[in-house]
Parts: C-alpha cells; structure tokens; sequence
C-alpha cells in the first residue's frame, strides 16, 4: 500500500501528510515510548499484554497516559481497519509532546501520539528451516532497557553490527553475560532446557517471553531464567531469538562459530509449532 491512513493526535491521514513540529520531545531528545502489536487474520495478538507494556513504559517515564485501553484498542482497530492486509504489524508511539527545548519535564505538555501499520511479513521458510547466522558485541545501551524507549541508539548501532556482517542480529553480552539481541530476545537450550535471562533493568521483557513461558509449561519444556554466561552460549545446543516479527527464530552461528549441531533442534521446532498454534488459536 502506496500510502496508508496513520493516526496523529486525533486525525485518520495519509502517512506522507503526517507531520509533527520539529519541537516535539521525541524528535529532539527521543522523550517517548512504543509498542509493536502484531495482527493476525484482523485480531491482534497478545494486546492485552502489549497495552499492559506499553502502560510500564509510559509509567516509568512519567507521560500521562493519554488513553484508556479501550480508546487505544478503538484507535489501533481504526488504524488496522484502513489497511487491506489481514496480517499486519502495528507500530504505536507516544512522546512527551511539543514544548520549549530544555532537558526536564516541560509544564502542561500534550503527548504526540502516533498509529501506524504494516502488513506483517514472518521470517522465511529458508530462515527457519536452515536457522539464521548472528554476531555478538558489548552491550553498550542504558541500564533501563526494560522501558519500551525511542531512544534506540544502542539498538540501532547493534542492528547496523549485524547488517555490516551479513547477519540477523547483533547478539549482546553486559559484563560477560547475555542481554539480548537489538531488537529481539535470546534463548539458549542445554540438554533440553530452556534458559533466558531473568527479566529485570537489562533486557525489554518482550511480550514473547510470557507467552514462551507458557509454551512450555504447557508442552513439558523446563524453562529457567538465569544469568547466562557468553561460554555457555556458543556451547549451548540450541539458541533462539524472539520477537514479533521474528516470532521464534533459530540461529545457528555466532560470529561464524556453529552452535550445537548446526541445525535447527528439537526444543526450536516444538515451540515454533506450539508458537503457531496459539498465533491460530
Ligand atoms: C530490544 C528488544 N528486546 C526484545 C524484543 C522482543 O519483544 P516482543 O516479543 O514484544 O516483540 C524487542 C522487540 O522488538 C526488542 O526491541
């Protein structure tokens, strides 16, 4: 679609009429949040879990709410409604709003908030089938990445690591233990275990996470969240990326060494199907 209906601050308008003063706080210190909340056959998928993150973020950086859940819900079925594809990935943003530069809370701003969609496109047959290459680096973002932040610099410079490498994601370790990737989590598999790291100030606890924890509880996977040291990832017999456009993910090299057998295994193509089936259900 050439140029789809986004939501801007109460109006439904075409995404190159879209225009926000150049004052506003995210464009000048990235003061905002987001949420990315797939779409599958026109219903969302885990929104009450998305809405829930998303109210985390606001909250922890102090912008007022705007909406109720049921006014985001009504605003992102407006948005979803204007597009042809039945499978999308929606892309909501709140910043501080429009005020005078100046680093601290501006007095008696209104937040800018932003819908927009797109049709939703899964990883690759290839992708999964023959499992994806990473690479790895220092963690070098803020020490509160649990808040869904534009303030993406670190990411972006991790996801530009892995682009200039060919790979698909830039794997971070903090301190020689694994984070998560630029914009996705990491699972390793030893001995048919589940590990990821535990959800606190390090890592964005991506709507995955949950729904994985309940994948396995309910197909008999032992799931653990645990420090994770970097030897234990290249020696892990299976390591997993997450995300919404990613869904579950197996990779197979990191900075070109091959993980377990090189291939995507068992515990990948169990929840990969279990992931499926609740996408379906
Ligand atoms: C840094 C980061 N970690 C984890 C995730 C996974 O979150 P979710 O499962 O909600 O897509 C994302 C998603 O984009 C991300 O940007």
């Amino acid at each position: 679609m050439q140029d789809p209906l986004v939501y801007l601050n109460g109006e439904m308008t075409p995404l190159s009429e879209a225009k926000i003063p150049v004052l506003d706080r995210g464009f000048i210190f990235g003061d905002g949040v987001y949420e990315v909340v797939p779409m599958y056959a026109r219903k969302l998928f885990r929104a009450r879990q998305h809405m829930a993150r998303l109210f985390r973020s606001l909250a922890a950086i102090g912008i007022p709410n705007p909406h109720s859940e049921e006014e985001w819900m009504t605003l992102i079925g407006k948005v979803a409604q204007a597009h042809p594809s039945d499978d999308q990935l929606i892309y909501l943003q709140v910043t501080r709003g429009v005020a005078k530069r100046g680093h601290a809370f501006p007095q008696e701003v209104k937040p800018t908030v932003f819908i927009m969609t797109n049709p939703i496109t899964p990883p690759s047959a290839q992708a999964r089938e023959n499992g994806v290459a990473c690479v790895s680096m220092e963690d070098k973002r803020w020490l509160r990445c649990d808040i869904k932040s534009t303030s993406l610099l670190g990411n972006v410079l991790a996801a530009q690591h892995a682009a200039e490498n060919s790979a698909t994601e830039t794997i971070q370790f903090r301190d020689g233990f694994l984070s998560e990737a630029s914009a996705s989590n990491v699972w390793i598999v030893k001995d048919g275990k589940l590990m990821a790291p535990p959800k606190d100030n390090l890592i964005l606890e991506g709507i995955r996470y949950g729904l994985i924890e309940e994948l396995c509880a309910a197909s008999g996977i032992t799931f653990e969240a645990r420090r994770i040291p970097r030897k234990e990832v290249f020696a892990a017999d299976e390591v997993l990326l997450s995300s919404a456009s990613k869904e579950v993910l197996p990779v197979v090299t990191i900075d070109g060494k091959t993980i377990g057998s090189g291939k995507p295994g068992p515990v990948f193509r169990k929840l990969y199907a279990a992931y499926q089936a609740a996408k379906a259900a």
